[in-house]
């Protein structure tokens, strides 16, 4: 079978790698700091994905030598961690995908380092409420092109580029299958989306155009024009009613969801 169409059973396997996902992400969002290597944030995933009896689907996907993908400002995504320092200012993408009995749990977000800039808040709030907006598409009878129609529509609207050569992607025991997701409006409607199907929903926003070039390294994809580029994603099932995030968390992810420039500011007299 090309698409990953679950039953109730093999729901709760995805369920519980989901959940680990999400808890996994919201560890990262404390190991994200000024003065770090993305090499040592990468060995902290490792130790505890193993430790919870999960593996790292990156480390050997295609040959690709870590254990998460980190990508910092202007690189949209494939990161591979190693000896860079993470400085104040830096817009940190990290995305984990740890295999649990059998099960993908594939999730990512932006970090902010420190004070953002005003273009660094726009483009990742922006992507941040553009996979909300991908996520209440879903829902059976929908078609998957509504995803990135609606996407397109609130991310155009604001001024900012979505990257057209990577998608969302179908995933269960296979870490990337059918169907492929665009966060853009391609031609037709594509396929109607059905209870059970399992895909993750994950734009990559730029500040400038949706142009990409790839680094030497044969993996870190970036920004054509050097803008800033960030990106959210979650792993979701189609319900009888709507949608289901797998790789739900507890709490606010530290770094990103709770506004990190409220507490830098405060305090700091005139700085409001
Ligand atoms: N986690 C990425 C995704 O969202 C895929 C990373 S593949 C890797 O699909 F090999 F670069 F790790
Ligand atoms: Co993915
Ligand atoms: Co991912």
């Amino acid at each position: 079978m090309a698409y990953s169409i679950l039953g109730a059973k093999e729901l709760d396997g995805m369920r519980r790698a989901g959940r680990l996902a999400g808890e996994l992400l919201g560890q990262v969002g404390h190991w994200v700091q000024p003065g770090v290597t993305t090499e040592s944030i990468d060995a902290k995933v490792a130790a505890w994905t193993t430790e919870r009896g999960a593996v790292s689907a990156p480390l050997g996907y295609r040959g690709f030598p870590k254990h998460c993908c980190i990508s910092i400002n202007e690189e949209v995504c494939h990161g591979i961690p190693g000896p860079r320092v993470i400085e104040s200012g830096d817009l940190v993408n990290v995305d984990v995908t740890p295999i649990l009995g059998g099960w993908h749990g594939d999730t990512n977000a932006t970090f902010y380092v420190g004070m953002p800039s005003a273009e660094a808040r726009h483009v990742t709030e922006v992507a941040r409420r553009s996979l909300e907006i991908g996520l209440e598409q879903v829902r059976p009878g929908a078609r998957l092109h509504d995803i990135g129609a609606a996407i397109q529509e609130f991310v155009h609207a604001r001024g900012c580029g979505i990257v057209r050569a990577y998608s969302g992607h179908g995933i269960g025991r296979i870490f990337h299958c059918e169907p492929t997701v665009p966060h853009f409006k391609p031609p037709g409607r594509g396929v109607k989306l059905k209870r059970g199907m399992c895909f993750t929903i994950e734009p990559m926003i730029n500040i400038g155009g949706y142009d990409v070039d790839h680094l030497e390294d044969g993996w870190t994809v970036l920004t054509r024009d050097g803008t800033l580029s960030a990106q959210f994603e979650h792993t979701v099932v189609v319900t009888k009613t709507g949608f289901e995030v797998l790789t739900v968390r507890d709490g606010p992810l530290f770094n990103s969801e709770d506004r990190p420039w409220v507490r830098l500011t405060e305090g700091r007299p005139g700085s409001s």
